[in-house]
This record gives structure tokens, C-alpha cells and sequence, in this order.
């Protein structure tokens, strides 16, 4: 079958998290399965490093129409990687920008016009490269294609079997524009209605996509359910429990040729389950980076990588922070986003220099050095639909501490001392003292060796790879084009 991926992030073109995880890892796998797999994507600054100097086109110019004037879109030929086609849409002055989605002082003012030329220029690339049978979109920067196919693309006789799967990676993410969007975008008026595009007065792609996607997945189970509820469904709880028998959970896998701490280049040293000795060194390493001297090996590192955003529950942090810092621990973050948080980190690296350390900046060999020199890895999410790192962490054989919510709770299973079972540990209410007694029952464990030592290889047993995870998308796929046929 032949699917098309749309997306705003892929590895190694252009990241900011685990979208850009997913996308680049996911085709190959279905590529594997026989698929024929072409992924577009926006040409940023950041992609435009990883393609030749001479652009290729494979479309020179596609009209994209705007209320007052018109915006001209080329398809440049990205080549073949490991099977799979991918394309970038070329408008330098919307995309050719140091950062995918805005800057420090908030999101970019024309982004509605931003990914509405992107997904209009996707559907039109397809007319002339490959109309596939599904539309595999992510999040609400593609959440215009279903849009798009079901309401002024309705009669095009070329779209007429497309179907289309959207998966939401984050419902926290929108994409809630004004009400004149809908004139700007060129869309009639009557799409702007409650059971359409309209949300709380605004025009938002994520509500339409939802609306008009045939099947929706998101990236665990326990997220699929939680987004349904009042507390978890970001005010799209209502259209997510009318769309319960098409919403589909799937947990995303990890490309383990990029996440093995056999294999991983950016090591000072490899590991595994049968020769864990070069974890002291990548610790030895990671401490050196960071600027920490003189700790002992008592001591257990406690590791951080993170968007700073307030998705990720760096509030539970700040409140324990001056308790912890009493604790015998150091503690390693690397993050960059919303200046409270990245305000939060230097305040509590500047009060216990010897013991916190901070970079405040997005450094993916860095990354990788954290998930092996740490002993433990902290997630305190508010909400996390899966969650990467701490799989990541599993591997590495660096405990995670995570609250139990979305993907965490389906990744990780609290320690059992008695049993010798489970691969972490957990708290569920989102407050401070039980963030703090989960680091604490995490200390405790450390203090016996042999205990801590099974407890690492629990972790490092575990298999997240993408087989598994393609599959079930090769079969939302096969059902989405039956319901097209
Ligand atoms: P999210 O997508 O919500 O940010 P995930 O856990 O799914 O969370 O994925 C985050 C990804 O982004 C991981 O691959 C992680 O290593 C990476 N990442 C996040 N922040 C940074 C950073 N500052 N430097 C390097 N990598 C980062
Ligand atoms: C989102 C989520 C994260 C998930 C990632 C990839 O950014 O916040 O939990 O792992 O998408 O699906």
C-alpha cells in the first residue's frame, strides 16, 4: 500500500522531540513490511543542512491561494533513505527560519499560514508524484489535510478512495487560531461550526482533524483513554468520546540502532546486560561534562532531558528542590523552552553548585550521554501521551522515576524488592511529597547493589522496537483503506 506521511518533524531533518523520533523511525519499519512509504515535510533551515547545495525539484511551483494573494510552493526531491521517498516543501519565507515554531517570546504570528500552505502543498504534490491510498498524519501541523479532503477538495475525483489515519502525539498542541482564519485560509464559512473546525470560538486544526481523520490513533493506551476525560482531554474531550470506537492506542517503539548503549557513538564507553562495566565510565564522563567533581560512586546521579515545558511536571521538581538538594545525590539536567523553567534550573545549579548541574540548550550527543551516565532518570510528567526517554532510560540501565500517567504508566512497572520484578518507580497523584517519596523508595533501592543491579537488568530486558508497533499501523491502515474502497 502506499501511504503518505505528513508531518512538521523528523529526525534528522528537523526536531524539537519525540514526534521527530517517531516519523524518522516509523516508515523505515513499514517499509520493511513491504510498504511503499513517502514522508513530506516542511524545508526549514534546519533541514535545508541535510540535502546538496543544488536543489533538486520535483515540482517547481504550486499555486497556493491566501484570501488577498497567492503564495508559490516548490517540492524538492529529498532522495531515498533506507526505502523511503521524502519530499520538502520549499516557501523559504515561511519555513527557511532558525526554529520550527517560534521563539522565545512565543509561537510565530503567521504559523495557521505556515501549515496551511504546507498541508495544501502536500495534497497538490501528491496530484503529480503519487496519490497514495492513506494519508498518515500528525499532530495539528497536518491536521488541515482531512480538512482539506472533506470539505473544498470534496469533489476532486483523485482523493476520492483517500483515507486518512491521524495520530496525535500531543493533544496539549492545537493549533487554536482566530475565526478569520477560516476567510484567510479561503475555507466557507460553514466549516466554522461546532461540529467542524470550531472550538471555543476558535478555528482549530487539531478539533477538525479529529472531525474528519477516518481512524485516530495516539501513542499509548493509556493516553487514548485518558484524553477522553475531563482532565486529560484539553477541552477536545468531547469530540474524542463521540470519535471512543475509532480512536485507537498504540505505544511507540525505539530505533535501537540510535538508543543502545552496545552500539551508541556519542559514548566515552559501550555496555551491556553481561559486561556492565563501562557504565561506571560513561557516569565518570557525564560527570565531567557537567562540571561536578569529586563524586563518589555512593552517590547516585539523577538525570534530566527535557523539553522545559509545562507538559513536563518541573513544578512537583521546584517545590521538592531545596529537599532534594539535601538528599546524597547530584543531579544532571539538559533542556531548553519556557524561560520559568529554564529560570527554575540555573536558580537551583547557582545554589548547589557542587551538586546540580544544568545546560540550558538542545545538544542530542549530550542527551545520550545522560541516559548512560545516569543511575537514575526523571520524568514527574503532568501528562506524557508516551514518553521516550524513559524507555530510553531502560535500556541504559538507568532506573526511571515517573509519574503515572499516559506512556509512562504503560512503560514502566514499579520495583518489587521481594519479587526481584519491575523495571521503576512510580507515583500517581500529581503532587510534590509523592515525587519525592518515589526518588526516596529509588534511593533506597540503590543502597543494595545486588538489588539495584537486578533492577538495571529488568530495565535492559525490555524490548520496545518498532516491529511490533508498524504492524498494528499496517493494520489501521488496511482498515482506514476498506472503509475508502
Ligand atoms: P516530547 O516529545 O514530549 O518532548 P519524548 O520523551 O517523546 O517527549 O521525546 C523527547 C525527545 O527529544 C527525546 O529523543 C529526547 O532525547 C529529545 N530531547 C528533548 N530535549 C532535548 C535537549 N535539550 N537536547 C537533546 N535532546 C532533547
Ligand atoms: C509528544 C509527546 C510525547 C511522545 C511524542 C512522540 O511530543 O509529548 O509523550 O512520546 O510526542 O509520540
Amino acid at each position: 500500500m502506499h501511504i503518505v506521511f505528513a508531518a512538521s518533524e523528523c529526525v534528522p531533518f528537523a526536531k524539537t522531540g519525540g514526534l521527530a523520533d517517531v516519523v524518522g523511525a516509523l516508515p523505515p519499519q513499514l517499509v520493511k513490511l513491504g510498504h511503499q512509504i513517502t514522508v513530506y515535510l516542511p524545508l526549514y533551515a534546519s533541514a535545508r543542512r541535510h540535502l546538496p547545495d543544488e536543489l533538486k525539484y520535483a515540482v517547481r511551483s504550486i499555486t497556493i491561494p491566501f484570501r488577498y494573494y497567492n503564495r508559490f510552493a516548490g517540492i524538492v526531491d529529498g532522495g531515498t533513505r533506507d526505502g523511503v521517498k521524502y519530499y520538502f516543501v520549499d516557501c523559504p519565507e515561511l519555513f527557511d527560519r532558525a526554529a520550527l515554531y517560534g521563539t522565545k517570546t512565543g509561537d510565530f504570528p503567521d504559523n495557521a499560514e505556515r501549515f496551511a500552505l504546507y498541508c495544501r502543498a502536500v495534497l497538490e504534490a501528491t496530484k503529480q508524484l503519487g496519490v497514495p491510498q492513506v494519508f498518515h498524519v500528525h499532530d495539528w501541523q497536518a491536521a488541515l489535510i482531512p480538512i482539506y479532503l472533506r470539505t473544498v477538495y470534496n469533489l476532486d475525483p483523485v482523493f476520492a478512495n483517500c483515507g486518512v489515519a491521524l495520530t496525535i502525539h500531543n493533544a496539549g498542541y492545537q493549533g487554536a487560531f482566530p475565526p478569520a482564519t477560516t476567510e484567510q485560509l479561503l475555507f466557507p464559512w460553514d466549516v466554522f461550526t461546532m461540529d467542524k473546525v470550531e472550538q471555543f470560538n476558535d478555528f482549530n486544526f487539531l478539533k477538525g482533524g479529529l472531525v474528519f481523520s477516518d481512524i485516530l490513533t495516539t501513542v499509548s493506551r493509556k493516553y487514548a483513554e485518558e484524553i477522553q476525560t475531563l482532565e486529560f482531554g484539553e477541552r477536545l474531550d468531547g469530540v474524542l468520546l463521540k470519535r471512543a470506537a475509532d480512536l485507537r492506542g498504540i505505544l511507540n517503539g525505539v530505533d535501537y540502532t540510535q538508543w543502545d548503549p552496545a552500539t551508541d557513538g556519542n559514548l566515552a564507553a559501550h555496555y551491556t546486560p553481561a559486561a556492565l562495566a563501562g557504565k561506571h565510565e560513561c557516569r565518570a564522563d557525564l560527570l565531567h561534562a557537567f562540571g561536578l567533581k569529586n563524586v563518589a560512586d555512593s552517590t547516585p546521579v539523577l538525570g534530566i532531558v527535557s523539553r522545559f515545558a509545562i507538559q513536563k511536571g518541573f513544578d512537583l521538581l521546584a517545590e521538592i528542590s531545596g529537599q532534594l538538594a539535601e538528599r546524597n545525590v547530584v543531579v544532571v539536567a539538559l533542556g531548553s523552552g519556557e524561560p520559568v523553567y529554564e529560570n527554575f534550573f540555573r536558580g537551583w545549579a547557582f545554589r548547589n553548585q557542587n551538586s546540580v548541574s544544568v545546560q540550558v540548550r538542545y545538544d542530542d550527543a549530550l542527551a545520550h550521554k545522560i541516559e548512560a551516565g545516569s543511575d537514575i532518570f526523571l520524568m514527574p510528567s503532568r501528562y506524557e501521551p508516551c514518553g521516550l526517554n524513559q524507555i530510553y532510560s531502560l535500556k541504559y540501565g538507568t532506573v526511571p522515576v515517573v509519574r503515572a500517567t499516559g506512556g509512562l504508566d504503560d512503560t514502566i512497572e514499579e520495583w518489587d524488592a521481594d519479587l526481584s520484578t519491575g523495571t521503576g518507580f512510580k507515583f500517581e497523584g500529581y503532587r510534590a511529597p509523592e515525587f519525592l517519596a518515589a526518588i526516596d523508595r529509588a534511593l533506597a533501592a540503590f543502597e543494595d547493589k545486588a538489588a539495584w543491579k537486578q533492577l538495571m537488568l529488568n530495565g535492559m530486558g525490555q524490548s520496545y522496537s518498532w516491529e511490533h508497533p508498524a504492524k498494528e499501523y499496517a493494520a489501521v491502515y488496511e482498515e482506514v483503506a476498506l472503509r475508502r474502497a
